[in-house]
């Protein structure tokens, strides 16, 4: 059975985009991306979605009157489109608990650093490679991991490197980190539908990796 896929972002949607090429190109087989959620009505994703023929829709946790009510319309949305995992990928709301554990272990998220430096609250877009550039690191990259109750405390899955040298700054940092995001992203969600993830103890891998 092809895996039903929707793909959270409230951005630009790069990642999306990837995992669109991703599914085109034949790094990620037994997958098609069903559904864009996003909260932003003006994002390019929107675009990118309507250019691919993919359903989307606005899903804003301040529309709702509580997060019980934003959880269970979520919960519809996904049964809706027979939804079997999610990608965050730049969605800028918090997922409410008791939807995430719907998904157990089949929501992933897709952090702009290696964790667990630089993550957690208060960490996202920007602010992640500012505070890269501002401690001098001289490594960072990007971490796939599952998506569980916490902020970006989920089990790694799998992560990517990049140097940090003295030209850089936080626009190049940015640059460099998401040229990675785009390989690692696809790589991941194709292991994630095809079985290839394993667990040792409490830590996941891509098997043979
Ligand atoms: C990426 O940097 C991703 O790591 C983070 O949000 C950003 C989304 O970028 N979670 P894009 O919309 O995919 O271009």
């Amino acid at each position: 059975m092809i895996k039903k896929i929707a793909v959270f972002a409230s951005g630009s949607g790069s990642n999306f985009q990837g995992l669109i090429d991703g599914v085109t190109s034949g790094v990620i087989t037994g997958a098609t991306i069903k559904l864009l959620v996003s909260s932003s009505r003006t994002a390019y994703c929107l675009k990118r979605a309507q250019n691919n023929d993919i359903a989307s829709q606005i899903v804003r946790a301040k529309d709702f009157a509580d997060t019980d009510a934003f959880s269970d319309y979520l919960s519809a949305l996904m049964a809706r489109y027979q939804i079997d995992y999610i990608v965050l990928a730049g969605y800028l709301e918090i997922l409410p608990a008791v939807f995430v554990s719907q998904f157990d272990k089949r929501i992933i998220n897709i952090h702009p650093s290696l964790i667990p430096a630089f993550c957690g609250s208060g960490f996202y877009g920007r602010h992640v490679h500012d505070a890269v550039y501002r401690a001098g690191v001289k490594l960072s990259g990007a971490t796939v991991h599952f998506v569980d109750g916490g902020v970006d405390t989920g089990e790694i899955i799998a992560q990517q490197a990049v140097r940090i040298t003295a030209e850089d700054t936080v626009d190049t940092i940015a640059k460099k980190v998401l040229v990675i995001e785009h390989q690692l992203l696809p790589r991941v969600l194709n292991a994630l539908v095809n079985d290839q993830i394993i667990f040792k103890g409490e830590h996941a891998f891509i098997n043979h990796e």
